[in-house]
């Protein structure tokens, strides 16, 4: 598909003022997204785990406007559980200004946006995933209102290719509980512009698979998504990366078709430390882990050596730990959890969560 798919061909009929609703939840990249080119397309191809329980909850209340805005401007209001927000319109601004050409009744309605996340707001858990999501699935549903009945394949589509003009992994969060974003030869149907749910060739033991969120820095991210993608740019490893990525995706299309949880295991640490490691050596240099991430890492790894338990590790653009693991060794694991990775958390604090279906509608 080209973008040209997205741009509405048929005029809107008229839409008197009423309320959408959406939850979508965030996700986590096995094979890490990390530089872009053009408007928010990806230099390789990723692929994530759609989470579950770590959400976004949004509502879009909508009433039209007497005169239609001047172009470039939008009338709307951001809230974080009822609280007005101003430091997110700018975000929220860009984005409808790059999605307008895609949905051109923008300028015609004054919007209330009221979000609300199920994580802890400093759990340095990234909101723009979910919460972009969210926002272009409500966008898309008011647009549903206004035109004639399309398949929920396109509409899946569309929103995540809207999704992904806000933030690009979002677009990996529409649908569960394995996207895939960039194009690759042997994902059938993968696209630069959207995410692509996996289709069949997933063994049984990836279902549910287990994601424990270990809270070690609940600051602020110390590099901003938009730094950290500029960073490779010019980043002398940068090439070799890209080719990388898109051979771990062939090694992991064998790893789900045949349940190979040791390749699993080796290949999902080896994406997570070569993004840091492409973050050391870029210019300027970032650390992202902390101590208590690698004291984590180590443990964990003692852990599988004494107990052939397939746990490993994973983690963003920041120092908390994904604590990766099948649904049937969840109770082995958790007390692990418990009793030996908490002290290493802020607060003692984790979430529990695991890879599910995606997002869903909340008003009709
Ligand atoms: O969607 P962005 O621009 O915030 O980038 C996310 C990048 C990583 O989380 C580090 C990796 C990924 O693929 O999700």
């Amino acid at each position: 598909m080209s973008i040209e798919e997205f741009v509405p061909k048929t005029a809107y009929s008229p839409l008197p003022a009423g309320k959408v609703g959406y939850e979508s939840p965030s996700n986590i990249a096995l094979i890490k997204y990390w530089g872009k080119h053009g408007e928010q397309l990806p230099k390789n191809t990723s692929v994530s785990f759609t989470l579950t329980n770590c959400k976004t909850t949004t509502t879009l209340s909508y009433s039209p406007l007497e005169t239609e805005k001047p172009e470039g401007s939008f009338d709307f209001e951001v809230y974080l559980e009822n609280e007005r927000k101003p430091d997110f319109e700018p975000k929220i601004g860009q984005f409808f200004t790059r999605i307008e050409q895609y949905l051109p009744f923008l300028r015609n309605y004054k919007f209330i946006i009221n979000t609300s996340n199920s994580f802890p707001h400093s759990s340095g858990i990234a909101s723009s995933a979910s919460g972009m999501s969210a926002l272009a699935l409500c966008l898309l549903q008011m647009e549903q209102k206004m035109i004639t009945a399309r398949s929920e394949e396109f509409f899946l589509k569309k929103a995540s290719f809207l999704a992904r003009l806000g933030s690009g992994s979002a677009c990996r969060s529409i649908s569960g509980p394995v996207v895939s974003w960039g194009e690759h030869n042997n994902l059938p149907g993968s696209s630069a512009l959207y995410g692509t749910p996996f289709i069949g060739g997933i063994a049984p033991v990836f279902e549910g698979f287990q994601d424990t969120i270990l809270l070690v820095d609940t600051g602020k991210k110390e590099v901003s998504s938009t730094v950290g993608h500029n960073l490779m740019n010019d980043h002398p490893y940068a090439e070799n990366r890209f080719q990388q990525a898109e051979k771990h995706i062939d090694q992991l299309l064998y790893i789900f078709k045949n349940g190979d949880l040791e390749g699993f295991v080796s290949l999902v640490e080896q994406e997570a430390l070569t993004l840091h490691a492409m973050m050391m050596t870029s210019k300027p240099y970032f650390i992202l882990m902390k101590e208590n991430t690698l004291s984590i890492i180590n443990k964990i790894w003692e852990f599988r050596k004494e107990t052939g338990l397939p746990v490993c590790f994973t983690l963003d653009a920041g120092a908390n730990v994904h604590v990766l693991y099948p649904e049937k060794d969840k109770q082995e694991i958790l007390k692990f959890i418990k009793e030996e990775l908490a002290i290493f958390c802020q607060n003692g604090r984790y979430i529990s969560d695991f890879a599910g279906k995606g997002s869903k509608a909340l008003l009709k």
